[in-house]
């Protein structure tokens, strides 16, 4: 099989390190380019044990998305098919208390990548099969009511610096399809879980509480609805949009799986309290703290997937008490990792995120 040389930025976090270790098992044919500027979400250390023949067809840079003369020069150097673009600073909680990073790396960062990689399509003949998929969120799309699903025609109406970054390069990626024909395609995904998430997101936060018996801080009366999809679900559903899909398309991406946050916590507690022998008046359902909302927090989102699984045929793998049950398990047998990637930017992330919200 022809060897195909893919870059992935922002490999090193959650959603692009399981995507690379997944791409590498099941595409062969595959070398995949990591570029990553290693922030406190980015982990190299999740490529340590790559099996040999993976390892081979990997390779890790250093670097930031927005440095244009470094693009330049991977873009020089590989004989790019294709790029997975993951980079992004990805947390809501931390774009409402500093947002001008998200505007630098959401925003800025995709513009260069945009015109780098427009002018590697154009100066090698503008390849039929070359790719520019950019990986978004289903919160460009703003909040749901009761009633309702977000489809690719649903207008943009984001509401927090994060999300509003999103949209703003979903703009420029739509804009360099139109107007320079370079073949982009944008996903728009609902909420992912899994292994190697950062424990500063929900599942993964409330997993280690429950585990050191720490409190499970829930905004506001915890009935915000998200829809849950598991990561390696998401990996494929990306493989099949970048091999399949349409030039200038965007396509939803999601679980089908909504649950209300309250019911996501007391679930988590049933299962790990089933594995860690705890029950009764012991039951870690007594940790649970309702505390200060998050501003502008938006109240349920949900996907209808119909055009990627009637266009491409994906459709999720995984059920979500299942694979919830997988992503506990991982996390309970992967303490190091946890250990290593709460450093102590980790713990002045909690410290300034949960002060003042009286837990
Ligand atoms: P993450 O925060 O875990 O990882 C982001 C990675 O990008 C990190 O490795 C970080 O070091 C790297 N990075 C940040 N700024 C960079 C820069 N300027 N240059 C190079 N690398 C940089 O995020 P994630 O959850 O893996 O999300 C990946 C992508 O998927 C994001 O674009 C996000 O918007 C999107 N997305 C995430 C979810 C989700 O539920 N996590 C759902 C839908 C879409
Ligand atoms: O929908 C896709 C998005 O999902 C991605 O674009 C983002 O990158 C990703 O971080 C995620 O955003 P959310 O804001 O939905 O995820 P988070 O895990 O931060 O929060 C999930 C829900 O849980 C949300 O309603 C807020 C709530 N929450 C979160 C934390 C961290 C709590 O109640 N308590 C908490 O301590």
């Amino acid at each position: 099989m022809k060897k195909k040389t893919i870059l992935v930025t922002g490999g090193a976090g959650f959603i692009g390190t399981n995507f690379i270790r997944h791409a590498l098992a099941v595409r062969k044919n595959w070398h995949i380019v990591n570029i990553d500027a290693l922030t406190y979400a980015g982990n190299p250390a999740n490529f340590d044990d790559l099996a040999p023949d993976h390892a081979e067809r990997y390779r890790f840079i250093r670097g930031d998305i927005g440095n244009a003369s470094l693009l330049e020069r991977i873009f020089s150097e590989e004989n790019l098919e294709g790029i997975f673009h993951f980079a992004a600073e990805s947390h809501v909680d931390r774009s409402i208390l500093g947002p001008e990073r998200f505007l630098e790396t959401n925003v800025i960062g995709t513009f260069r990548l945009l015109e780098e990689s427009l002018k590697f399509w154009e100066n090698t003949g503008k390849p039929e099969g070359f790719r520019f998929l950019h990986i978004s969120t289903d919160e460009v799309y703003g909040s749901l009511g009761t009633e309702g699903y977000f489809t690719e025609i649903t207008p943009y109406d984001p509401s927090s610096p994060y999300s509003a970054s999103k949209a703003a390069s979903d703009h420029f990626v739509k804009a360099y399809f139109r107007t320079y024909g370079l073949p982009t395609i944008i996903t728009n995904c609902s909420n992912n879980y899994g292994p190697y998430q950062f424990p500063e997101k929900l599942i993964p936060l409330m997993i280690l509480n429950i585990l050191e018996e720490k409190p499970l801080p829930v905004y506001g009366d915890g009935t915000n609805i998200r829809d849950w999809l598991y990561v390696i679900d998401h990996c494929d559903a990306l493989i099949e949009v970048f091999e399949e899909g349409k030039p200038g398309d965007n396509y939803n991406i999601g679980g089908g799986a909504e649950r209300q946050n309250i019911e996501i916590v007391h679930l988590l507690c049933d299962l790990m309290d089933a594995r860690l022998g705890r029950s009764g008046g012991g039951s870690s359902q007594r940790l649970i703290r309702f505390v200060t909302d998050r501003p502008g927090h938006d109240w349920r989102y949900a996907i209808d997937a119909t055009k990627i699984r009637k266009e491409l045929g994906w459709s999720p793998n995984h059920g979500f008490e299942e694979a919830l049950e997988t992503t506990i398990d991982w996390y309970m047998n992967n303490m190091d990792w946890v250990n290593t990637v709460r450093s102590g930017e980790y713990k002045k992330w909690i410290e300034i995120n949960y002060e003042g919200r009286e837990i």
